[in-house]
């Protein structure tokens, strides 16, 4: 996690490093810190901790930072505590306190990722005579830098590839050299990092919207490359030094798509995006009532040669895949296992070539599902990622890619690209079923119809969300909830359970119905609220026999169905229906209750919806 920046031109470094740190603050929000340098000048570094605007403040707004060149990072903790002293940016210097000030060092940095051998390589240099101020691992890989750029004396492209070889982990790192003013090198292994350019001046950042304001014209550094970035040029090299052409993207999304629009919070802007995300990725995979998968490589004749798919995804793209389980053994009639990314990439999982193992990604760098993707490559499967960001970790390594069109995502509680996900994986199926003959050229086109209607019938669930933030207020002093469900509904449970606990704290948890029995009901006692989600009628009345033991054990109930079943208001206390749909898409709708609910839970709660404690975006560390 965390995310850094940095900006080298004629403007003043300060503000424009803030500005594009509040565009990164959903990587990590614990503390975060300055490092810029005016001309010759040593780097002067001011950290905070907290949010971002503790540092804007110490700083005023940036304007008592004077200098052109400067790295700007916001800390998600991994090594040390939150602190002064574990702040970045970091010194090579055996300074005392927290490194911070105008500090006598050859080289100052930040830091995303993690560097797994920093306890010998802190040995090393321990016994070189260096002298550490803080727990980080980001001042023991700044230290090694300094220590090869004077040993070897051959500047600091030759120093930093001769620390990359030394260290193991992921980083992404943007270095001050004293005696390079205005330049600013930059090295990359599995945390994202891309530079801009423009006319007089260059940026670096964790992720685009951080620059957008300023160039959309960026480079993707590679994996184990270093940037020698200076005002509107940038130069990169291998691990050998030599130096490499990258290709220059234009970045064509819009930045008011990163902005809040009016919306008190990104969450409810971007459960308001729903309807655009879902028809938007629908309209690049249905082309003339066909499912194109042309476009992300994917054969008639390789989707034949499928014995089985493999989904590996974390967290709620996992649920995803969960819910894209049932429908596609069910259409497609293809064994099916969901896999937790980081669980699989330690499991010895047998794959083949005839194995498609789908990674489900909205950043496209998680850590742990980067992993599994490469694991799956090694051992022979077909990859296919499934991915919001363009030009990601994961679509730039997996064997294809189908992009789901949700645009950017902020709200670390994720929405629209959990929908644009599902709607994607439905897509998939229904093509796959076509290829392999499972279903008839009519249940194809009825399909390929009601995935279309489903833009427009999520829409119809947001008019309704005021119910949704009446109930929130009765449930706001909530200790427990329980989401249950069965078959598909399970999916969908456990996304209804993640929104709930990770913006509201409230805890809850996801139960398959049937499995209450076997352990789980004897937590339930007067009014503790159990959610049913109910919209598979095959199983419906099973989950309200399920709903209805935990009502004589005190529950409260809240059902989710679709439009219909209103029989269902004879045992639940609330009831929410949906639009009425094919039951294999039926997740995109019954999914967007249940993130209002959260939403609206955590606002009541009075927490920052947007930045819940604790978590951050992407996770980009294992
Ligand atoms: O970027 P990814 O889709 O790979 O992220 C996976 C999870 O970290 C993510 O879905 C997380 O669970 C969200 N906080 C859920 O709202």
């Amino acid at each position: 996690m965390c995310g850094i920046v940095g900006y080298t031109g004629n403007e003043q470094a300060a503000p424009i490093l803030l500005d594009g740190l509040a565009r990164l603050e959903y990587r990590g929000y614990d503390s975060a810190g300055l490092a810029v340098r005016d001309g010759e000048k040593l780097a002067e570094v001011v950290k905070a901790t907290g949010k971002l605007y503790h540092l804007a403040d110490k700083t005023d707004q940036g304007r008592a930072l004077p200098g052109a060149c400067g790295i700007g990072h916001t800390r998600w903790a991994t090594h040390g505590d939150p602190s002064m002293v574990n702040a970045h940016p970091h010194v090579s210097g055996n300074c005392s306190g927290s490194g911070s000030g105008q500090v006598e060092s050859d080289v100052v940095g930040v830091h995303n990722g993690i560097i797994e051998n920093f306890t010998e390589l802190k040995e090393k240099l321990l016994h070189h005579g260096y002298v550490f101020y803080s727990d980080t691992d980001t001042e023991v890989v700044v230290k090694l830098v300094d220590y090869y750029y004077k040993k070897y004396k051959i500047g600091p492209v030759d120093a930093i590839t001769r620390t990359m070889v030394r260290v193991r982990g992921s980083y992404a790192l943007a270095l001050m050299f004293r005696d390079y003013p205005g330049e600013i090198f930059a090295a990359r292994k599995d945390s994202p990092l891309i530079i801009g350019t423009a006319q007089d001046a260059s940026f670096l950042a964790s992720d685009v919207p951080a620059i957008l304001k300023y160039t959309r014209s960026v480079y993707y550094i590679g994996n184990l490359q270093v940037a020698r970035v200076s005002p509107g040029q940038a130069k990169f090299y291998d691990l050998n030094g030599d130096e490499v052409a990258l290709p220059l993207t234009e970045i064509t999304w819009d930045a008011a798509a990163a902005e809040k629009g009016g919306y008190e919070h990104f969450m409810l802007k971007e459960i308001h995006e729903q309807p655009a995300a879902v028809r938007d990725t629908l309209n690049s995979l249905v082309k003339e009532g066909r499912v194109v998968l042309s476009d992300a490589g994917l054969t008639d004749d390789m989707i034949r040669s499928l014995t089985q798919i493999d989904i590996v995804a974390c967290g709620s793209a996992w649920h995803v895949g969960m819910a894209a389980q049932y429908v596609l053994e069910d259409l497609a009639c293809l064994p099916v296992r969901v896999e937790l990314a980081s669980e699989f990439r330690y499991r010895s999982v047998p794959l083949t070539e005839h194995t498609l193992v789908v990674v489900i990604s909205q950043s496209g760098e998680t850590a742990d599902s980067l992993a599994a993707l490469r694991v799956a490559k090694e051992r022979g499967a077909l990859t296919l990622a499934v991915v919001n960001v363009i030009g990601s970790s994961i679509a730039r390594e997996a064997d294809h890619v189908l992009y789901t069109l949700a645009g950017p995502e902020i709200a670390v509680a994720t929405t629209k690209a959990y929908s644009a996900q599902l709607i994607a994986m439905d897509a998939l199926a229904v093509q796959m079923a076509w290829v392999r003959g499972t279903v008839s050229q009519e249940r194809y086109e009825k399909m390929l119809e009601e995935l279309c209607t489903i833009p427009d019938k999520i829409r119809r669930i947001l008019e309704e969300k005021e119910r949704l933030q009446w109930f929130s207020s009765k449930i706001v002093n909530a200790h427990d909830i329980f989401f249950i469900g069965r078959g598909l509904d399970y999916a969908i449970s456990l996304e209804g359970s993640l929104k709930m606990k990770e913006i509201s704290y409230i805890h809850s948890e996801a139960y398959a119905a049937g499995e209450l029995k076997h352990g789980t009901i004897s937590l339930i006692e007067h009014n503790t609220l159990v959610i049913g989600v109910l919209t598979q009628s095959l199983l419906f009345e099973k989950t309200v026999s399920n709903m209805m033991e935990c009502k004589s054990r005190g529950a409260y109930l809240m059902g989710v169905t679709t439009n219909g079943h209103f029989d269902l208001e004879d045992s639940a206390d609330f009831t929410v229906y949906i639009p009425k749909t094919d039951e294999h898409f039926v997740a995109s709708l019954a999914v967007v209750p249940l993130q209002l609910l959260g939403y609206y839970t955590s606002v009541s709660r009075g927490l920052d919806v947007d930045k819940p404690r604790n978590l951050a975006k992407s996770v980009t560390v294992e």
